[in-house]
């Protein structure tokens, strides 16, 4: 019997942004619009404070401050990677002295930002639904024998179906996020990074139950305001040890921005070459 569970959807529905300080907005400006191909979100956040980058249904929130960097990568769908290699090849000269770097890999584009982010571009595919430009994951690097707890966490406090997998790299646990996302949790002998602040925000449909868990063990960072709270240690609901750190920034489904409109743009127009009623990217394929 066929069970129709690729139909369900679990209980975080959208991974909606990741925060990086970044200490230099112009090298910022550089990199994540005119680089990566970004939108600048033109409502919100306009001044030299912060960017919100627009990536398709999701973005990266940048506030200026001391920079910060995720201890693993950060996947992206883009709808044409050899544009994105000439605009990469673009901006090159611009960000010479940072960390920026990118190489041409085996199926993705390895980038790495000004301050050490990195990224793995993918085209769009089967692979990432019908995500044409966006953020399909997050994979974080922890500590060897700390995937199953973390996947037990999301399992049973977010509700987010999870499991452990292995691949040529080794183990990972992997949270599944409404229709095409996910969180990797991918362990590794390597020295891990100390926690350096960065977050990301995601949407939950059932808000009070991870909430009531998370209070009832002192781990609300920040408490509910504005439909949304904070919490950055996963522990193993084994046991509560911490396993992991990273702040999630959890917001309800009644939260005044799910589901925003983001604006995005094709970065392929051009005054050149400049084609009518096609500045707007529809990020579906
Ligand atoms: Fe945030």
């Amino acid at each position: 019997m066929i069970d129709y569970s690729d139909e369900d959807v679990g209980n975080i529905v959208l991974l909606e942004h990741v925060n990086v300080q970044v200490p230099d907005q112009a090298k910022a400006m550089m990199f994540y619009i005119v680089g990566m191909g970004f939108t600048r979100d033109p409502y919100l956040n306009i001044g030299l404070g912060n960017m919100w980058a627009n990536v398709g249904e999701q973005q990266f929130h940048l506030p200026t401050r001391p920079p910060q960097a995720i201890d693993g990568h950060i996947g992206v769908v883009v709808p044409d990677l050899d544009a994105l290699k000439d605009r990469l090849a673009s901006v090159q000269e611009g960000l010479a002295g940072t960390q920026f770097r990118w190489s041409v890999e085996a199926d993705h584009l390895g980038v790495t930002c000004p301050w050490g982010n990195r990224f793995q571009c993918y085209p769009a595919g089967p692979a990432f639904g019908d995500m044409a430009l966006g953020i399909p994951y997050v994979e974080f690097l922890v500590g060897p024998g700390r995937a199953a707890g973390i996947a037990r966490f999301y399992d049973q406090v977010l509700g987010a179906p999870s499991k452990i997998e292995s691949d040529a790299q080794g183990t990972l646990g992997r949270v599944q996020i409404g229709r095409n996302q996910s969180l990797i949790f991918r362990e590794t002998e390597a020295p891990i990074r100390d926690y350096d602040g960065h977050h990301i925000a995601i949407y939950v449909a059932n808000f009070s139950r991870p909430y009531v868990f998370l209070k009832n063990r002192g781990l609300i960072s920040e408490e509910v305001r504005n439909h949304q709270f904070r919490f950055k240690e996963i522990i193993n609901p084994d046991n509560d040890q911490c396993v992991f750190l990273v702040e999630h920034e959890v917001r309800s489904l009644r939260h005044p921005m799910f589901r925003r409109f983001l604006v995005n743009r094709d970065p392929g127009q051009s005054q050149r070459q400049y084609r009518r009623e096609r500045d707007a990217f529809i990020p579906y394929s």
